[in-house]
């Protein structure tokens, strides 16, 4: 669906990326790992237009495509939740769902409507905000689901999530876990980065791994990929005993959510049984 390939990008002299490619296919949680500064945000910001690269070319559907802007991606049906949360802190919860711009009726600015359209994103994700509360107000966790809310609205076909769960108890990322899975089902494709290696590998159809701006490993199957051989692509050696990006630093230890979906990497997300996503034991 979305094939990125050549990408370069650097800040200054450093090189965040040199020459990175991946792609992504409808129905698949591509998961995007990497350690820290590997390049992993960069290129999602690239994919979704809030980044200019320097070289490379995006392609959707075969049909090369240059994002002006995050609003211009997502008007074709790309979406990003950056890991820098967005949140206009002023204005209300409601109104932050529409960023680029509120559905209206006789011109005006319907209220009612939105929170049609709202009601049920917000019930798939499990939350219930104060609408026409500021959502500066709103815990941090809160409004990370918000965001992902505001993405979901946009009705995308490429779904980015960058970091979705660091500021989520573990409930509400067991619960992601599940959106994703149902998101994937229904056609979309998620790329998803996490630190957290086994929950991003437990939803994970692919895996492509970063390391100084190249990938290493690109869209491996889930299930022919261990964790330890992850690490070591990741580290470009294996971990040494007992430590290992894979923890946490600290945020929810063990990298384990409370719950997950059945059916571990299995082959396909429609071989997958949506029973049980997103709930919580
Ligand atoms: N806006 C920026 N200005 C300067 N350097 C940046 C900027 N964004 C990223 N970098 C640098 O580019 C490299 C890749 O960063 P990033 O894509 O954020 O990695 P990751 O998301 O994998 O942690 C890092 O060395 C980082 O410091
Ligand atoms: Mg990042």
């Amino acid at each position: 669906m979305l094939v990125a390939s050549g990408l370069v990008k650097h800040y200054g002299g450093v090189t965040a990326l040199d020459g990175v490619g991946i792609t992504l296919d409808a129905g698949e949680v591509h998961a995007l790992v990497g350690e820290n500064g590997a390049g992993k945000s960069t290129l999602v910001k690239i994919i979704s237009g809030v980044v200019r690269p320097e070289g490379g070319a995006i392609e959707l559907d075969g049909e090369p495509v240059r994002f002006a802007g995050a609003r211009q991606a997502a008007a074709q049906g790309v979406a990003i939740v950056s890991q820098e949360l967005m949140t206009y802190d002023d204005l209300t919860v409601l109104e932050n769902l529409f960023p680029y711009g509120a559905p209206r009726r006789r011109g005006l600015v319907s209220t009612r409507e939105m929170r049609r359209l709202a009601a049920p994103v917000l019930e798939e994700l499990g939350i219930d905000p104060p609408l026409h509360a500021r959502a500066g107000e709103l815990p941090l966790a809160d409004r990370q689901l918000l965001e992902i809310c505001r993405a979901l609205l946009l009705e995308p076909r490429v779904l980015i999530l960058d970091e979705p769960t660091s500021a989520l108890p573990r409930e509400a990322a067991a619960r992601l876990a599940g959106v994703t899975w149902r998101l994937a089902e229904r056609g979309l494709a998620v790329l998803y980065i996490s630190h957290f290696l086994e929950e991003v590998m437990r939803i994970a159809t692919r895996v492509t791994v970063l390391r100084d701006g190249r990938v290493v490993l690109p869209g491996a199957g889930a299930a022919d990929v261990s964790l330890d051989s992850l690490v070591t692509a990741m580290l470009g050696q294996p971990a040494a005993h007992g430590a290992g990006p894979a923890a946490a630093p600290g945020g929810r230890s063990g990298t384990e959510p409370a719950a997950a979906p059945p059916g571990r990497r299995s082959p396909s997300p429609a071989s997958r049984s949506p029973a049980g996503c997103g709930t919580s034991r």
